[in-house]
């Protein structure tokens, strides 16, 4: 069953049957104002941070569902029927109504054919302005005069969202609401500049025109569903100091048969006269500052993805790969991870392992954000050498006071609070910062970087701004060495608190994937070691340590085992009853490039034996049926859910890398496949969540709704998918001073082409399989010329800036 097609060209997903069975969402705003909504136009908007300055309000996890949003109310004033032009609140019946919901890069187009009234409503957030445009049409088909009245509509939440649901003497008594020069004006009066406004191209000048209260607006007894505004067709002109508060406004259209009309309304950061420049700038001119806008957001996302596209047999790939992962990836990188319809806003700051990786997948498309993510990560680093598993950056920046202090300013927590201790350390952390910040160096040639010096969070005085100083080589010296250290007896890193996987605890033991994610580290490090002309060879002695530990304490004789907990009991190994082969293990040693062929292929095997589903591979197997706390938290989390045997997204694209390294184009494939989203558009009665974005999981075979998706967008996976199709599938790889290109496809693929924007110059890669292989570049030629190909692949020398290349590959037993 389908709810709607990818429409290529316009980069849209179209929801054309719009009683989807859950929310399927999408971001708007890029910068430093966003919202997400979802396909009836429920969802929420925030300045900068969802936790502290959250401008609408949204019931998460209620009943109706996923509700209030930014709605679009159009009555018919000769009859006194109402609908919205988004398909919620009001409903309308889907024999009579036709509903779409186009889900675009950073906007969202609702559109409604009711009554012989074609209508639409755009959500989007200019590039450089903190305003949602509300950018309303409609068109008149019903072949007679119509008398309309418009009603724009969102209920304003108190920017601490946590005293928004919880403190209601302050919240509703610390809030008011004027009307003045046709703008609504929500004052935060506890709050220095704690302002909001909403207005439009038209502005009443009488009290039918508007509301500012909540309940005057929707009526007791009532819903978004049928506000009493809305059925009277009038508001009341209501505001108060205190209360709850929304934006209500309405405007009256008159419209002839055929005739169209365009309303312009907008929600925005800021107090009344911010509120009136921003009316004077995108509502004059025939509202050319709103498509003008509309134009260079579509430029925006254009220019990133035009850095890279690829044509492959693959349509799935195709279409994840040129618009959906990267737009999903960057999503992540630009909000972190703790705004969605799972996470409402509780949370702010940066996950220090998710962060890490999510900046060292966009760093082509996104390179000055990539950067400095990977600064405040440096920032957020210990001398210890440890990462702060959670902090905020504001943190490890120059205090400043506001001169007025607030109940809702957020306080800068003690240092004890700021900077944990190793029992709150996850071993894993900090480690993927280090090939972050190498794939950074390869992809940009910022070579200076590495020695660019930063403080340490634990020396670090907020008041002075200072701190001990060292370069950002020192600080992955600081990374590996503490590594190094914390191992356990058999020789293997410890898990710490947890490792990738947050509810693997192993009560304090030993993890293969810090083992081997060290290694991997170690590989990066080293690579820019040398290419730096600096000494590494104590660093290449403890990879080689590493590498020999790994295969004599881990190599089980049939795959990698996952860890030992704290008494020496071995996870993931062929004597466990529950959990015997797990991703992670497996995945990374040949990952890592810590062990052999052999017995990475068996590893892989046994990954594929044990862990396929036509959804993608699952975490473990099988699954733990019973608390074990030596074990860890994953076995109190029910069987097929999340990290116990669900199908988790992000390490699937591990294995789709693991099989390129090996050379099994056609295992990387079938990986690709089962859990590319594009491939379950027609199997949404199984999904259930958006086919256009990856989830955090999917529910495995032991669970009754086996193959459900669940809580999508913000995700690693969708990172590191991309990372993987590109950079190991596809073998489109830059380094220090060579692109290279190393592809690992299905035998049968018979070529496909890249291209690829790398350091200012562009490639138009085509690679040619004449004989069927899956990898081995035999012959690679550059504008003409023959070029360098080794066991690592074709070496393209880095091109002038501005230049165009040609660069064809060929590969061949
Ligand atoms: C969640 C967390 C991530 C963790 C993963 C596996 O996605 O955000 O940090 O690695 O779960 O436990």
């Amino acid at each position: 069953m389908k709810y709607g097609y990818f429409d290529h060209d316009n980069r849209e997903y179209v929801i054309d049957r719009i009683d989807v069975p859950v929310s399927w969402t999408n971001y708007i705003g890029v910068k430093d104002m966003c919202g997400v909504f979802n396909h009836t136009a429920g969802g929420y908007l925030f300045y900068k941070s969802p936790e502290f300055h959250r401008i609408t309000r949204f019931r998460p996890n209620g009943v109706p569902m996923d509700r209030p949003g930014h709605y679009v109310y159009v009555r018919d004033d000769e009859t006194g029927e109402y609908w919205t032009l988004s398909w919620q609140p009001v409903g309308i019946d889907l024999k009579k109504a036709k509903y779409v919901c186009r889900h675009g890069l950073s906007y969202i187009k609702y559109q409604c054919e009711y009554s012989g009234i074609w209508g639409e409503q755009t959500l989007f957030i200019p590039l450089d302005d903190p305003v949602e445009v509300w950018n309303v049409a409609l068109r008149n088909d019903s072949g007679r005069r119509r008398k309309l009245s418009v009603f724009a509509y969102v209920e304003f939440s108190f920017h601490h969202i946590q005293i928004d649901n919880q403190n209601f003497q302050m919240s509703l008594y610390a809030s008011g609401s004027s009307y003045k020069d046709g703008i609504i004006e929500l004052d935060l009066f506890y709050e220095e500049n704690g302002f909001q406004f909403f207005t439009a191209n038209n502005a009443a000048d009488d009290a039918g025109g508007f509301d500012c209260l909540r309940d005057t607006f929707i009526g007791p007894y009532r819903t978004e569903t049928n506000p009493i505004a809305v059925e009277r067709g009038a508001c009341t002109g209501s505001f108060e100091l205190g209360g709850n508060h929304c934006g209500a406004l309405r405007q009256c259209v008159e419209l002839e048969s055929g005739e169209e009309a365009r309303l312009v309304f907008l929600l925005g950061e800021g107090n009344r006269q911010a509120g009136k420049k921003m009316r004077e700038k995108y509502c004059a001119n025939g509202f050319s500052a709103v498509d003008l806008s509309f134009k260079a957001l579509g430029n925006f996302w254009k220019e990133k993805l035009d850095k890279l596209q690829i044509s492959t047999p693959s349509a799935g790939m195709n279409a994840m790969i040129n618009t959906w992962t990267l737009y999903q990836a960057e999503i992540n990188v630009i909000f972190s991870r703790f705004a969605s319809f799972i996470e409402v806003g509780g949370r702010t700051g940066l996950g220090y392992r998710d962060t890490s990786q999510d900046a060292m997948m966009v760093q082509h498309s996104n390179p000055e954000k990539s950067r400095s993510r990977l600064v405040e990560l440096l920032k957020g680093l210990t001398t210890e050498g440890y990462g702060l598993h959670l902090f905020s950056p504001e943190w490890f920046e120059k205090r400043t006071e506001p001169s007025f202090k607030s109940p809702t300013v957020v306080p800068l927590p003690p240092k004890s609070q700021r900077v944990h201790g190793i029992n709150d350390a996850c071993a894993d952390d900090a480690l993927w910062l280090i090939p972050s910040i190498v794939e950074y160096i390869r992809e940009t040639g910022d070579f200076g970087f590495a020695d660019e010096k930063y403080a340490y969070a634990d020396t670090f005085d907020p008041d002075t701004g200072e701190g001990e100083k060292e370069t950002v080589y020192d600080h992955m010296k600081r990374i590996l060495d503490f590594s190094a250290r914390e191992t356990g007896p058999h020789g293997i890193c410890k898990g710490l608190r947890a490792d990738w996987n947050d509810c693997l605890n192993l009560g304090g033991g030993e993890s293969a994937m810090v083992s081997f994610l060290h290694h991997w580290a170690l590989v990066h490090f080293c690579a820019l070691g040398r290419r730096l002309g600096r000494d590494v060879a104590a660093y290449e002695k403890m990879a080689a340590n590493i590498r020999e530990t790994c295969e004599r304490e881990l190599w089980n004789g049939s795959w990698y085992t996952r860890g030992f907990t704290s008494s020496g009991r071995a996870i993931g190994s062929p004597d466990c009853k529950e959990g015997r082969v797990f991703m992670e293990s497996n995945t990374w040693a040949v990952l890592s490039g810590a062990v052999s062929h052999e017995h990475g292929r068996a590893a892989m095997d046994a990954v594929d034996q044990f862990l396929y589903t036509p959804y993608g591979l699952k975490l473990c197997d099988p699954a733990y049926s019973e608390p074990d706390d030596e074990v860890g938290f994953v076995t109190r989390v029910y069987k097929g859910l999340k990290e116990n045997a669900a199908i988790f997204s992000h390490p699937n694209p591990w294995a789709w890398a693991a099989e390129a390294v090996l050379g099994r184009g056609e295992q990387a494939m079938k990986f690709f496949d089962a859990l590319c989203p594009y491939n379950q558009n027609d199997k949404i009665e199984t999904r259930k969540a958006e086919p256009y974005m990856y989830c955090q999981f999917i529910a495995g075979p032991d669970h009754s709704a086996f193959g459900r998706a669940h809580h999508p967008f913000m995700t690693g996976s969708a990172g590191w998918s991309y990372f993987a199709a590109t950079r190991f599938m596809l073998g489109i790889r830059p380094d220090f001073d060579n692109l290279i290109v190393d592809p690992c496809i299905p035998a049968s693929w018979p070529s496909f082409t890249v291209r690829r924007v790398w350091r200012g110059a562009i490639y138009n890669i085509t690679v040619e399989n004449p004989q069927g292989v899956s990898k081995g570049v035999k012959e690679c030629r550059l504008n003409g010329q023959s070029v360098i190909c080794n066991d690592k692949g074709a070496q393209i020398p880095v091109q002038s800036v501005g230049s165009e290349n040609l660069v064809t590959v060929v590969i061949n037993t």
